[in-house]
C-alpha cells in the first residue's frame, strides 16, 4: 500500500499489531512439542466429531446442497433455525420466546461488536457511555471492539480465598451500590459466564444484583454463554441458565466444537434483534448457512443435550481435574500461585507472587522453554492492564492432549520457579 495513504481514525485502530494480535499470531505458528496452553479453542472430542460427521452426511442431496450452497439466506437467519432455537430457548428458561427475539450471526463475536457499540460511545443526548464489565478480568475479545477508545467501566470485585491454594473473584456490592453516573455514564453491562479467563460462573444472586444495577440505570445486560447453557454447558458448579426480562443473551456453536463455521445466537427484545438484523445485511448481507442447518439439526435431534451434558462437560472436567492435580503436584513448595475456582469453561486462572519479572517479561522465555500461556495483562482494559497484580496471572487452556497438559504444566513450573524470591 502505498505509504502516501493515509488511514482514517477507524483505520487506524487496526494498522498497527495489538499485543493481542501478536500473540494470537504466535499461537499459530507453533514449534513441534510445544506445549499449546494459549488457545482459546476447543478440544477435539471424537465423539463430539462423529456427531458431526453424522449431520453432514444428511446433507448430501441436491435439496440441500442447493439451499446450503447456492442462496443467501436472509439476514435474521434461516426461518427453521430461528423457530428450532426459539422453541429450545423457551423450555430452557421457561418464558414464551418468539422468534423475532433471535438473531443468528456470523459468530458470537461479530455479534458482540455490533451490541457493544450499539450501547457504549456517543449518545444523541451528548453523553459519552460506556460499558460496564462488572467483575474484571473479562473477556479479551470485547476489549478492542468498541469503536472509541476509553469505552470501559469496571469493577475489580474482591478477592475471596477459597482454600489453601484458591480463591474467587466476588461482585463487589459497594461499586455498585456507590456507582457514579455523572462520572461515568453506562450504555450497557457485559459478562461472559463462564467467564474467560478465569473459569468463573456468576450465581445466581450476582446476577440478580447486576440486573438490579442496570435496570435501575435503563441500559441492557448482555450476558455471553459461549461456554454455558444450553451448549455446550462447561459449567462444573450447580448454576443454571439465567434468562430475565431486559438481558440480551448470546449464544454460540464454538466451544461445542464448531469454531469453524462461525455461528452465533443472540436472544433479545424484537426491537434490538431488528436492529442487529440490519446492521448483520450491512457488514455481511446474511450469516453463513452451514452453521445454520447444523444447528437446526442438532437442535431438532437433541443431539445438543446428549453431547453437551454427557460428552462434553465430562470431557472438559476430567480434563480439569488433571490440571488442578499435576499443578499441586508440580508447582506446590516451587512457587507460591493460587487457581481461581474452577467453575465453567476450559481453562485455569492463575495468580502468582514472589516472582521477580513480570509475565509478560517471563512469557518470551516460557514461549523458548517451549510453552504457550496467555499473560494476564491481556484480559484487562487500560489503565487496568498496567497495574502490578494484572502481571500476576496467567490464563492456561486446558483443552488439550492430557501429554500436552503435563507437560506444559511442569514447564511452567520449572521456568517460573527459576525467577522466584
Ligand atoms: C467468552 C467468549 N465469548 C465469545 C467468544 C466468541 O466466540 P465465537 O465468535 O466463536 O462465537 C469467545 C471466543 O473465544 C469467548 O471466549
Amino acid at each position: 500500500m502505498s505509504e502516501n495513504f493515509i488511514f482514517s481514525r477507524f483505520g487506524r485502530k487496526y494498522e498497527n499489531q495489538t499485543g493481542i494480535g501478536q500473540l494470537m499470531e504466535d499461537l499459530g505458528n507453533l514449534r513441534p512439542g510445544m506445549s499449546m496452553l494459549g488457545g482459546g479453542s476447543p478440544a477435539l472430542i471424537p465423539e463430539v466429531e462423529e456427531a458431526w460427521r453424522e449431520i453432514l452426511s444428511k446433507f448430501t442431496s441436491s435439496n440441500f446442497w442447493d439451499s446450503l450452497l447456492g442462496k443467501y439466506e436472509t439476514p435474521s437467519g434461516k426461518e427453521e433455525t430461528l423457530e428450532a432455537l426459539a422453541s429450545l430457548l423457551s423450555s430452557e428458561t421457561g418464558t414464551k420466546i418468539h422468534k423475532d427475539q433471535i438473531a443468528i450471526t456470523n459468530g458470537s463475536q461479530s455479534a458482540f461488536y455490533l451490541l457493544l457499540n450499539f450501547f457504549s460511545g456517543h449518545f444523541e443526548d451528548g453523553s459519552f457511555r460506556k460499558i460496564f464489565l462488572p467483575v474484571l478480568p473479562e473477556y479479551i475479545g470485547y476489549l478492542d471492539q468498541p469503536i472509541y477508545s476509553n469505552s470501559f467501566a469496571y469493577s475489580l470485585g474482591q478477592v475471596k480465598t477459597t482454600g489453601e491454594d484458591t480463591f474467587r473473584y466476588e461482585l463487589d456490592p459497594s461499586s455498585l451500590e456507590n456507582w457514579d453516573d455523572e462520572k461515568n455514564p453506562l450504555g450497557c453491562v457485559a459478562l461472559s459466564r463462564p467467564t474467560n479467563p478465569t473459569g468463573r460462573v456468576a450465581s445466581s444472586e450476582e446476577l440478580e444484583k447486576i440486573l438490579s444495577f442496570s435496570r435501575k440505570r435503563n441500559i441492557p445486560l448482555f450476558l455471553d454463554n459461549a461456554y454455558g447453557y444450553p451448549f455446550p454447558g462447561i459449567v462444573y458448579s450447580e448454576q443454571g441458565l439465567f434468562h430475565k426480562e431486559g438481558m440480551i443473551q448470546g449464544f454460540s456453536l464454538s466451544k461445542i466444537g464448531l469454531p469453524g463455521v462461525r455461528t452465533g445466537f443472540v436472544l433479545g427484545d424484537p426491537e434490538i434483534i431488528s436492529a442487529l438484523n440490519k446492521a448483520n445485511a450491512v457488514l455481511n448481507l446474511a450469516s453463513g448457512n452451514l452453521g445454520q442447518f447444523i444447528a437446526l439439526e442438532f437442535i431438532n435431534s437433541g443431539e445438543w443435550l446428549r453431547l453437551s451434558r454427557d460428552i462434553v462437560r465430562p470431557f472438559y472436567r476430567k480434563k480439569r481435574d488433571l490440571a488442578i492435580s499435576c499443578i499441586r503436584k508440580e508447582w506446590k513448595n516451587k512457587i507460591r500461585y493460587s487457581l481461581h475456582e474452577s467453575e465453567g469453561a476450559f481453562f485455569l486462572w492463575a495468580k502468582f507472587s514472589g516472582l521477580n519479572r513480570k509475565i509478560s517479561e517471563l512469557y518470551p522465555i516460557l514461549k523458548e522453554n517451549g510453552v504457550i500461556i496467555v499473560p494476564g495483562k491481556y484480559f484487562y482494559p487500560t489503565p487496568v492492564s498496567q497495574e502490578p497484580f494484572a502481571e500476576e496471572c496467567v490464563r492456561i487452556s486446558f483443552a488439550r492432549e492430557d501429554q500436552e497438559i503435563q507437560e506444559g504444566i511442569h514447564k511452567i513450573g520449572k521456568v517460573l520457579s527459576s525467577f522466584a524470591e
